[in-house]
């Protein structure tokens, strides 16, 4: 199916091999599908994660929010990231509807390069999840 996503940057497909070389940690006995993220902050560092499976198959953690987390714990400030790049082996791994809300909120600057119908494409967090439920609505 067409999509609506440009063409990823040369930087992300730089990135996307930090991502790839991630997902070989995938710890998936269930599924078996590996993914990997890498996030890029400003200042060069690269922060990566991967999915980890669990029996109780709910409580799976996706590439995306581990990396996110994992750059959280150390003591990161995810507003700086400017680029998250995914890594899947198939020909599609776009982010799910849960990693979408996180990055929403923690990485609302980053632009997203993930594999979509076999191209490796990129776009924004408000992009990829419009109008996501954000901290403000919290606040009336
Ligand atoms: N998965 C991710 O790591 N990121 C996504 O955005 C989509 C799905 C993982 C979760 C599970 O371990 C496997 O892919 C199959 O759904």
């Amino acid at each position: 199916m067409a999509h609506p996503f440009a063409t990823a940057s040369e930087d992300a497909h730089q990135l996307r091999r930090v991502a790839k070389a991630a997902s070989e940690r995938a710890y998936v006995p269930y599924s078996r599908f590996h993914v990997g993220a890498a996030l890029r902050f400003p200042d060069g560092d690269v922060v990566t994660g991967c999915n980890v499976e669990n029996a109780s198959y709910g409580l799976t953690i996706c590439a995306e929010r581990a990396a996110l987390v994992r750059a959280i714990a150390e003591g990161r400030d995810t507003a700086e990231i400017d680029l998250i790049a995914v890594h899947v082996d198939g020909a599609d791994g776009q982010p799910c509807g849960m990693c979408r809300q996180v990055i929403a909120e923690l990485a609302p600057n980053a632009m997203i390069a993930f594999v979509s119908g076999g191209e490796y494409v990129s776009c924004t967090a408000e992009e990829i999840l419009p109008h996501a439920f954000s901290p403000g609505a919290l606040q009336a």
